[in-house]
């Protein structure tokens, strides 16, 4: 047998078979959070980012991140603007007040506000250039623990 035939059948995730091809899920938990009884913490990834955590990595087993993230404190270029990647499977964003402007790789610069809502492919190269003071946005992340990755390139570099 070649070596080409032990490697296990790959088959295309369509939205058919999406499901079956997760395979198995945790047991979910069913959980409430409420604004006027959450905190946010400053205890994330990035230090000018407090968060609040909506419960969903203990309600998936650790499957999905949902939070809404909240400026600290003001926009600070040097700190901010890295050019990087997250290790996940799944992003979405959806700013709740505010804006910030964005690069991503391939795909320019856009410049989201309350309401905008984007999905980040898997490992997209981004820079955030610029965001107002009171900005807020939900993110829901899979799998709920990943890993960021910073590129030394300029925004844009593709
Ligand atoms: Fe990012």
């Amino acid at each position: 047998m070649s070596a080409q035939n032990n490697k296990p059948k790959l088959h295309k995730v369509t939205a058919e078979n999406a499901m079956q091809a997760l395979g198995e899920w945790p047991i979910q938990k069913f959980h409430v959070s409420h604004l006027a009884t959450s905190e946010f913490k400053g205890e994330g990834l990035r230090p000018y980012i407090v968060y609040r955590d909506l419960g969903a990595k203990e309600a998936t087993g650790g499957l999905v991140d949902a939070h809404v993230n909240a400026r600290g404190r003001p926009f600070e270029q040097a700190a901010v603007s890295k050019r990087h990647y997250h290790d996940v499977k799944f992003q979405m964003v959806y700013v709740l007040k505010g804006w910030n402007r964005v690069e991503f790789e391939g795909q320019g610069e856009f410049m989201m506000e309350a309401g905008s809502c984007w999905i980040q492919p898997a490992g997209i190269k981004h820079t955030v250039l610029e965001y107002s003071d009171d900005l807020e946005v939900l993110e829901i992340i899979i799998p709920g623990t990943f890993d960021t990755v910073e590129v030394n390139e300029p925004p844009g570099f593709d």
